[in-house]
């Protein structure tokens, strides 16, 4: 039987991308909406101005829209995925989690929690029992699982794949798409015909995220990726797709080819997300591309490409798809991990 889920914030980009995942999906049944006191009341289709390239469910657009508050969402849901403001994030999310509600949240608030997973499950899955840490320190019925930064998802897997080789300083710059700050976020006049070499805040989460997803987990406590991670976040006219631009230099010596071959050979997951596989390599110079490779995977791989050898040490591109992988699928896909190690 499948799983009971509400979204929080589902009026959003990522709100609506996170129906048109869910509303197919066949572990998961959409069984509550939420957003702000203006949409409360609403039917979804009134409340969201719906702009996914596929129509509104209609059963979904029928759904009244509730107030995003414990009382607001029934009781027999087991499972929230979350696409709030941060601000209105870090208030909430808490209060559904002592609620009882396991939270898969893709709001920036907790992130760096050290008692709050944060995940992508083909990288660091282990990192999920952090919830029995959290649990017993407060006392929650529920659970607190965060999903990274988008443009922290497009780098971080390309970098576990060549982890062995032992990672020592990393540079990436992003050139981010228009997406990512949601519908309102980056005016016409400001984008088009133009490049903002400033993103608030972006740069200190790449650079934090990274090292927080590649390091260990006890049992007990986490300890972060000793890394050296410097970001640059640029946003561009794209409407989605995140491209990044990364030099990396490891302890051991990596060629183009080893890389490539270390990125082709690095293991997906078994869950109904994950893509096969999970970082496409193109040998094409020119690629990844946002508008031709954003899809690859259903969205949901990482692609990468351009791999050479520089003063800088390896440099690559990589790309993603930023409200699929970088956002709404990658809610998802902690969803389906937390559903598949028995937490719901
Ligand atoms: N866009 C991306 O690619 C991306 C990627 C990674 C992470 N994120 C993060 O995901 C979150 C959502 O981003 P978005 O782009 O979807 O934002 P958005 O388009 O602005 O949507 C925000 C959602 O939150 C609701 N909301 C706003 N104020 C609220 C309040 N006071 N109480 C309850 N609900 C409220 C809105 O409801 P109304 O319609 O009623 O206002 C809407 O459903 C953010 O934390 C963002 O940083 C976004």
């Amino acid at each position: 039987m499948a799983v009971r889920v509400g979204v929080l914030g589902a009026t959003g980009a990522v709100g609506q991308r996170l129906i048109q995942l869910l509303e197919p999906h066949p572990d998961f049944d959409i069984a509550a909406l939420t957003a702000s006191d203006s949409s409360a009341g609403k039917t979804y289709r009134q409340a969201a101005k719906w702009r996914v390239d596929s129509p509104i469910p209609n059963d979904i657009g029928e759904m009244t829209v509730t107030a995003t508050e414990p009382g607001e969402v029934p009781d027999d849901i087991d499972l929230l995925f979350s696409s709030l403001p941060s601000s209105i994030g870090a208030e909430v999310e808490p209060a559904f989690c002592e609620a009882g509600y396991v939270v898969s949240s893709n709001s920036s608030n907790s992130r760096m929690a050290e008692d709050v997973p944060l995940v992508i499950p083909e990288i660091n899955a282990d990192h999920l029992d952090l919830l029995e840490v959290q649990r017993d320190e407060r006392g929650w019925d529920g659970a607190l699982v965060k999903n990274p930064n988008c443009s922290t998802i497009t780098f971080v897997p390309t970098l576990a794949a060549i982890a062995e080789y032992g990672l020592e300083k990393v540079h990436v710059s992003t050139l981010q798409a228009v997406s990512g700050a949601g519908y309102d976020g980056v005016s016409s006049m400001e984008i088009i015909d133009n490049a903002i070499p400033y993103i608030g805040s972006e740069e200190d989460k790449l650079e934090t995220e990274s090292r927080k997803l590649l390091g260990e987990f006890d049992g007990a406590e986490l300890s972060h990726n000793e890394m050296a991670v410097s970001a640059s976040c640029n946003r561009i006219p794209t409407i989605d797709g995140h491209l990044e631009n990364v030099w990396v230099e490891t302890e051991d010596e990596l060629t183009p080819a080893d890389a490539a071959e270390a990125m082709r050979a690095f293991p997906s997951l078994d869950l109904r997300s994950s893509p096969e596989p999970l970082i496409h390599v193109f040998d094409e110079p020119d690629r990844p591309q946002p508008r031709m490779d954003r899809t690859v995977g259903d969205g949901m791989a990482i692609a990468a490409g351009g791999l050479q050898e520089t003063p800088f040490g390896l440099q690559y591109n990589c790309l993603a798809h930023n409200t699929i992988r970088g956002a709404a699928g990658a809610s998802v896909l902690n969803g389906e991990l937390l559903l598949e190690n028995g937490y719901l």
